[in-house]
């Protein structure tokens, strides 16, 4: 017989949108038996263009809701939150671990043939100090092209559409950095492995694709093992998710995204839509 989760064993996720589930479809894969807890903060979405400090005090928001509802570890599973909040937070909230997400120039400067690597990114995440320290730190012989592609953003939130103007749209980030040199391109927004298939269809084998999903999911387990939650299991952990947008039209993504029928909740944590 599995062992049951004690109640305060959950995972939260956020994001601005629906990026964040694709980190969290590698949680419910490498994490099965853990309770989840989604929020999006679509009322929000685009985090990108926003300043660092707008973002972080919505961060700070959707965190505290988080803890809340009971969450032992919270995840942000966005790389623009991560850039502005993730010290922050960490900082706020000592007994919580906090796993962020850095963009993953690290794996991708190790195994370039070629010494380009193509960023697609959004720009706060370029503007972040944590993109400016991992190049610093894994890229200094390495040429790092950066593309802020907010319409890829925009695209996955459509539910990543297989139009020829999608096709087009995706061609016109994706081209530069190819005809640029890059053999590798890092997926710096979590957003982008929904519009990885269309992305691959224009590299069409001439660069790799990055994502670091399975990596954040792994630190997410070892951070639940050492806190002594590594080895329990329940049967039918329960997953909410929570949108401070409409909860009808973010069901229907997840459904179109991920092949899973949930019903969402609406949960505003202030009135600002701005
Ligand atoms: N998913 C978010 C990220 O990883 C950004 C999307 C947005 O601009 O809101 O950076």
């Amino acid at each position: 017989m599995p062992e049951t989760i004690p109640a305060q064993a959950m995972i939260g996720v956020l994001d601005s949108g629906v990026g964040g589930l694709s980190v969290l479809r590698e949680i419910h894969d490498q994490l099965p038996g853990y309770p989840t807890i989604y929020y999006a903060d679509q009322a929000h979405l685009p985090y990108g263009p926003r300043p660092q400090a707008e973002i972080r005090r919505f961060v700070e928001q959707i965190a505290d809701f988080l803890i809340a509802q009971g969450v032992t570890v919270v995840v942000i599973a966005c790389h623009a939150a991560s850039a502005a909040g993730l010290h922050y937070l960490r900082a706020r909230h000592p007994d919580i671990p906090i796993v962020g997400i850095e963009p993953a120039v690290k794996p991708a400067a190790e195994r370039t043939q070629t010494g380009v690597i193509g960023v697609l990114t959004t720009q706060a995440t370029a503007d972040g100090s944590l993109y400016r320290r991992v190049i610093e730190r894994f890229a200094t012989n390495t040429r790092v092209i950066t593309q802020v592609s907010p319409a890829l953003v925009t695209l996955a939130e459509a539910g990543a559409p297989q139009t020829p103007e999608s096709r087009a749209l995706v061609a016109g980030e994706v081209e530069p950095l190819l005809a640029a040199g890059a053999d590798q391109i890092v997926l710096a927004c979590t957003h982008f492995p929904f519009v990885a298939p269309l992305i691959r269809d224009v590299v069409d084998g001439r660069a790799a694709l990055v994502d670091p999903s399975t990596a954040v999911a792994r630190q997410v387990g070892r951070v639940l093992a050492v806190r002594g939650d590594g080895a329990l299991t329940a049967t039918h952990p329960a997953h909410r998710y929570c949108t401070s947008g409409d909860p009808a039209a973010f069901s229907a993504t997840i459904a179109r995204l991920c092949g899973v029928r949930v019903t969402a909740e609406q949960c505003r944590l202030d009135q600002t839509t701005a």
